[in-house]
């Protein structure tokens, strides 16, 4: 039997909205602070699309997917999958994959979407790799994407000044020499679905945000029960990731964990004893972006050359559902 092959990253790409919405901004709009927002969350401003601008899901994700295409040195013609990680699609049907697909040209791929809230990313990316380890596929963009801002309730200071916009994209192909992805693990328990979940119900808008494409949902959330399990489970399954690869923290050369809450992060790293200095974060210029955060991370200390090769790379994931993941990629050629 052919042995089976790895998949590994070969391009990152992200892209977010023009318009940013900093923290002095939601002053005016909710009872809250710079100083609250910043001491328990971690976040300055994030991002939020306009309806005005070229920037639905579906344009997002084009845009964070040209980019990964030109780093991975293929066209849209060249995929034969598209998976996105979503929980707010332009659409109830057809997918935001089979939208990306017309937006950025490829024809012959097999596009759909993955809802696993904020772990959309990292469902996503274990599709890809399972598809390239049993050879049905061959070339896979994966891409987490999110307009948070659509379903916000501009009302509630507990959520509205924790999430933002934005998209991220891989592209995967199979490795030619071992490197690439080492593993990955996925977990959900849809006992506590109701920590975090959308209803069916209008928003208002404040005037200054009136360039939201607002959606008849709204976000609810007990930030509170979802920070003690973000905590737990983040750090179980890291460590799952790492003792079942025979890896140990000081293995690591850099953790892209989900950017929810700075202070969830610092837990999390003191679990595992690795230094911040390891762990790449963005929240403070994204907020929560949800399927979209570790991609848009990883895109960044990618260019920013903060990974080398043979370095190994962190993926750790937690969101509605609940959901949680870890991937550990060996990187490189
Ligand atoms: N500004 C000012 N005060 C606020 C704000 C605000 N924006 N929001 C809440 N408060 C108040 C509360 O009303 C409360 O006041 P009270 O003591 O008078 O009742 C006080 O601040 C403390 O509220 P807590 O909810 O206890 O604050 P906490 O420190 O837990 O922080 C937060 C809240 C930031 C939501 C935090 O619980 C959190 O990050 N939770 C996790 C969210 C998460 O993990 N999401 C990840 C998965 S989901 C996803 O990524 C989409």
């Amino acid at each position: 039997m052919a042995m089976m092959s790895r998949a590994k990253i070969i391009g990152t790409g992200s892209f977010v909205p023009q318009r940013i919405l900093s923290n002095n901004e939601l002053e005016i709009i909710v009872d809250t602070s710079d100083k609250w927002i910043t001491r328990r969350t971690g976040i300055k401003e994030r991002r939020i699309s306009s309806k005005g601008r070229r920037e639905t899901t579906t344009d997002l994700a084009a845009q964070a997917s040209f980019k990964a295409m030109e780093m991975a040195g293929i066209s849209a013609a060249d995929l034969d999958m598209i998976i996105v990680g979503t929980v707010t699609p332009d659409r109830q049907f057809p997918s935001t994959g089979c939208m990306v697909q017309k937006a950025i040209g490829s024809s012959h791929a097999a596009a759909f979407d993955i809802s696993a809230g904020c772990s959309g990313f990292l469902y996503a990316l274990t599709m890809a790799h399972n598809g390239i380890r049993a050879q049905t596929s061959r070339l896979v963009l994966v891409l987490g994407v999110e307009r948070l801002s659509t379903i916000i309730n501009w009302q509630d200071r507990s959520t509205c000044v924790l999430l933002g916009d934005g998209a991220g994209a891989v592209v995967v192909a199979s490795s030619q020499n071992g490197r690439g992805i080492l593993s990955t693990h996925l977990q959900s328990d849809g006992t506590f679905w109701d920590l975090l979940y959308s209803s069916y119900e209008r928003s208002c808008l404040p005037q200054s945000l009136a360039c939201i494409d607002l959606k008849p949902f709204q976000l609810k959330m007990e930030g509170n029960r979802l920070f003690k399990h973000a905590v737990g489970c983040l750090s179980t399954i890291a460590s799952k990731a790492m003792e079942e690869n025979g890896l140990s923290s000081n293995d690591i050369a850099l953790v892209v964990p989900h950017q929810a809450n700075i202070r969830i992060i610092l837990a999390m790293a003191k679990n595992l004893g690795i230094p911040m200095e390891k762990v790449y974060t963005n929240l403070d210029r994204y907020g929560n972006t949800s399927s979209a955060s570790i991609p848009i991370a990883l895109d960044e200390a990618n260019r920013a050359g903060l990974i080398k090769d043979g370095d190994l790379i962190l993926l750790v994931s937690f969101g509605a559902g609940l959901t949680w993941g870890a991937t550990i990629i060996e990187w490189g050629d």
